[in-house]
């Protein structure tokens, strides 16, 4: 098995202040005998980053980071459902409401993560609804899951992952995880009803991994897309992970392409969870920063709408935590931190967020 296969698999479980996308121009022309300052270089596609509750409140420099530099966050695991509702009775929004919160006092955007996640490891779905086994119980729990969350956040949260990695690993096959054995095949049209009936004017996204590098799973999403949008079901966006590895050569085009053919059925496109494993210290660190001009230039001469980076700071990467680096055999062979992202572990910008920032700031 490929180390790209056996990663992949494992993956299965802003120094220049804000610019919004449409924030007005930061500066108006005055009268002729006076010049004003150039604009801010105004982003042609929001940068968010995931984020976790505990370290925006610690001294750690993420809340300062992300409020001068970012454009929307993402709870990395604050409003998963084994977080929000770890029994059938009970809810816990300690974490989620202080991202929102924090997102709210730094005007910025919420990208809700995520409300259907069959993942059968990880944290995807609490134990107790893998163990409701009854169909119709199953379903109200889910479809009641959906309206209590999205309801909880309405007009706060901008837009939902609705449903997380719908496919197979490395396949185009939609998994059979219990969402699909317990409420049908259409559990993801049910889903995303449900969560526009809660929110009618929030976004509704699918989040889906690794189709930069598997063909036959980016034709299963767009074909996925086709036949949601065909059926009036509501969709509004598509994110695409974007986990990437410097041993796995990212086909040129194949994310501006994805992006495109996304588009053209008349959803939304991002990059939702970027990283960008520099790695070992013999590693050469321009190879990495290449990797994410390439994504980024990509993602905007295609028409996203998004770059999201999958934590702030290389001290907050999941990439580096034990039992992950156990299930990527990719990165066992890193003798030092992967270092994926665009700010160091002191909270340093490093030359790949210059890259971005240029990136995002040109059409
Ligand atoms: O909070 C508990 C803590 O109380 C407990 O002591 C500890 C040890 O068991 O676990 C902690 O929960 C962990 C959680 O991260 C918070 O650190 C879970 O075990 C662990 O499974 C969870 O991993 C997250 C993973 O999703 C699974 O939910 C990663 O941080 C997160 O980066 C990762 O993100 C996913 C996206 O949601 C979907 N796309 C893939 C991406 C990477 O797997």
């Amino acid at each position: 098995m490929s180390l790209l296969v056996s990663s992949v698999l494992a993956l299965s479980s802003c120094s220049t202040d804000r610019t919004a996308a449409t924030a007005p121009p930061t500066t108006t022309a005055t009268t002729a005998t006076t010049t004003s300052a150039a604009p801010a270089p105004q982003r042609v596609a929001r940068l968010g980053a995931a984020v976790s509750a505990e370290r925006l409140a610690s001294a750690e420099p993420d809340a300062e980071l992300v409020a001068r530099h970012f454009d929307s966050v993402t709870p990395e695991n604050a409003m998963k459902w084994s977080t929000t509702r770890p029994s059938a009775t009970t809810w816990n929004w300690v974490g989620a409401d202080a991202i929102v919160e924090f997102a709210e006092r730094s005007g910025l955007d919420v990208r809700g993560h995520t409300l259907v996640w069959g993942q059968p490891s990880g944290n995807g779905m609490p134990p107790w609804l893998k163990e409701t086994l009854n169909p119709a119980d199953f379903t109200a729990a889910v479809l009641d899951g959906i309206d209590t969350q999205v309801t909880r956040y309405r007009g706060r949260v901008q837009r939902w992952d609705v449903v997380n990695e719908p496919f197979e690993a490395l396949s185009g096959e939609l998994q059979k995880n219990v969402f699909f054995e317990r409420m049908g095949p259409d559990y993801i049209e049910q889903a995303l009803r449900a969560a526009r009936a809660a929110d009618p004017d929030a976004e509704l996204w699918i989040n889906e991994n690794a189709t930069e590098y598997l063909p036959a799973k980016a034709d299963a999403l767009v074909e996925l897309v086709r036949g949601l949008k065909g059926r009036g079901v509501p969709l509004d966006g598509v994110g695409l992970q974007t986990h990437l590895f410097l041993d796995a050569p990212l086909p040129a085009g194949a994310i501006a392409d994805l992006i495109g053919g996304l588009r053209e059925l008349g959803v939304d496109v991002a990059l939702t969870e970027v990283d960008v494993p520099g790695g070992s210290a013999n590693r050469d660190p321009t190879a990495q920063q290449a990797l994410w001009k390439q994504v980024a230039d990509e993602c905007v001469a295609a028409g996203c709408v998004e770059l999201t980076t999958w934590g702030v700071t290389d001290a907050s990467t999941w990439l580096d935590s034990p039992t992950v680096r156990a299930g990527i055999p990719f990165l066992e062979s890193f003798t030092v931190p992967t270092r994926p992202l665009l700010f160091d572990e002191s909270g340093q910008a490093k030359p790949a967020f210059d890259i971005i920032e240029e990136a995002l700031t040109r059409r």
